[in-house]
């Protein structure tokens, strides 16, 4: 195996020795570019409804967009460990159905672990896919399948009460074999204490420095989402700007007759 290749069992090794950076990607080259970078764990999160396919929420976003745009980034990925986002109501609804559809991760889209929404609920979901050989990473605190019984995007765990229930929640996750943890959106002390409380890497997104990873969603590090940046987010380019202004140039270049130039054309000799 080549040794920058990563696997499920050497980030969770990571836990407590070295931080690493995570990303989304949905599609082929963005894939490649990421995987590039060395980042250990890449992403294929059902985000990609918004940020890819136009819905408002991941609600819609079905088993199948999310194999389609998983495989095609599996062919972009040479080191990284591929993650696809199990989505709303491929687990939810009985733990059987939860294990063909994230075999179907596997054997169609070539993934290597599935990532679900949920804490103590989800734990013998969690424990039939680790049995049936499928590394699970678990998502806990805003967790954006349940937007509508939360009331929104908020931030979760202010409460002693729900902070109480959020490490609860890790930690039986973790213990049913999840191999890290995603922590979205919950304030930093209790990320912190999430994080010294389980044993196996937790990923923060707005969830403070304490975590042992981060993870953004590529769009919003891109600067490709033209609307709302969430508060977790840096952007460190602003490629929805500089894409609309090369097109911009294109169409004035086409309009004016500057392009296409000599060198863009074939001269009729072979
Ligand atoms: O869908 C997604 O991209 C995610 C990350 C924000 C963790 O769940």
């Amino acid at each position: 195996m080549n040794p920058d290749t990563w696997t499920v069992p050497r980030i969770r090794a990571l836990k407590g020795k070295q931080r690493f950076a995570c990303l989304t990607a949905y599609d082929y080259p963005t894939a490649r570019m990421v995987d590039r970078s060395g980042v250990p764990l890449i992403l294929v999160g059902d985000s990609l409804g918004a940020n890819v396919l136009g819905f408002e929420s991941s609600l819609p976003v079905t088993m199948e967009h999310m194999l389609h745009h998983a495989a095609a980034v599996v062919r972009g990925v040479e080191q990284a460990v591929v993650v696809a986002d199990m989505p709303y109501m491929s687990f939810q609804v009985s733990v059987s159905r939860a294990v063909e559809n994230a075999g179907r991760f596997i054997q169609a889209a070539g993934v290597d672990a599935v990532k679900l929404e949920g804490g103590q609920v989800r734990v013998p979901t969690i424990a039939a896919l680790v049995d049936n050989g499928i590394p699970v990473l678990s998502h806990i605190g805003l967790t954006p399948q349940s937007i509508r019984e939360m009331g929104g995007y908020r931030v979760q765990g202010r409460s002693a009460e729900s902070a109480d229930q959020l490490i609860a929640d890790a930690c039986a996750v973790a213990d049913a074999g999840s191999f890290a943890v995603v922590l979205e959106c919950v304030p930093p002390q209790l990320g912190e204490k999430i994080t010294e409380s389980i044993s196996v890497p937790t990923i923060g997104i707005g969830a403070g420095p304490a975590c042992d990873a981060q993870i953004l969603v590529l769009s919003d590090l891109l600067g490709l989402t033209e609307g709302h940046v969430p508060k977790f987010a840096r952007q460190y380019a602003t490629l929805a700007v500089d894409i609309q202004n090369a097109v911009q140039s294109y169409v004035a270049d086409v309009v004016s007759g500057a392009f296409p130039a000599p060198e863009h054309t074939y001269s009729p000799d072979a």
